[in-house]
């Protein structure tokens, strides 16, 4: 699908590293019609917020960079919050996404969802081909989950919903807390 530059875009997670890369982007290209939603008025996490927000507000694309991200600790530390937050704010975004006619969604996964041993480079047919990596299990499950909805949303009903791994990212608006970050920014 061409992306026009009339489209309604929602950038879910734009306070983020990547949200807000690619609303800085998005605002560069002077696509007009771009739609945010802090946390603090939409907690995605909310699922009749969700749908009553994408039923109101109807956007035709949807960047789904709103999630709960962490480094090696934090993974470790809160793999309950890391599943079900996850779990709950990738649901409600791409089923609300879907009842509200959607043309277009980018999903977020994660270099992790491979198995930890996948053969260098990794390639995408590893996955699902071996254990994963112990310390950020629960977060990789959540997105495995999540590229697995947009899959089946695609080939039950046609949805163009489609995901992205990213490697490690770093830049501005990332997270510099030696609790949370992840390695580059804690190095940084
Ligand atoms: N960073 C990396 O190296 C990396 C690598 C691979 C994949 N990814 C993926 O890329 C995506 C974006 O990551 P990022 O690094 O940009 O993360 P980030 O900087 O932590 O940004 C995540 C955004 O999600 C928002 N958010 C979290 N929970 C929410 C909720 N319940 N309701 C509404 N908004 C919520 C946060 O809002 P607040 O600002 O209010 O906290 C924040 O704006 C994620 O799916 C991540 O898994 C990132």
């Amino acid at each position: 699908m061409e992306l026009k530059k009339s489209n309604k875009i929602f950038v879910a997670g734009h306070h983020g590293m990547v949200g807000s890369a690619l609303l800085r982007r998005l605002e560069t290209e002077r696509f007009p019609n771009l739609l945010t939603c802090g946390r603090s008025s939409l907690d995605l996490s909310d699922e009749s917020g969700a749908a009553k927000f994408f039923a109101e507000a109807k956007p035709d694309i949807v960047i789904l960079a709103a999630a709960k991200v962490g480094g090696i600790k934090a993974n470790n530390d809160y793999p309950v919050e890391f599943l079900l937050d996850n779990l709950r704010i990738q649901n409600n975004v791409i089923c609300s996404a879907f009842q509200s006619g959607v043309r277009k969604l980018l999903f977020f996964g994660s270099s992790c969802i491979y198995p930890k041993l996948a053969p260098q480079p990794i390639r995408e047919t590893a996955l699902l081909t071996g254990a994963l990596e112990p310390t950020n299990e629960a977060y990789a499950i959540a997105k495995i989950a999540g590229i697995k909805l947009c899959q089946a949303y695609a080939r039950e009903h046609g949805a163009n919903f489609i995901s992205v791994m990213p490697t490690n990212l770093y830049g501005p608006n990332d997270n510099f807390d030696l609790e949370t970050s992840h390695v580059m920014a804690a190095l940084l």
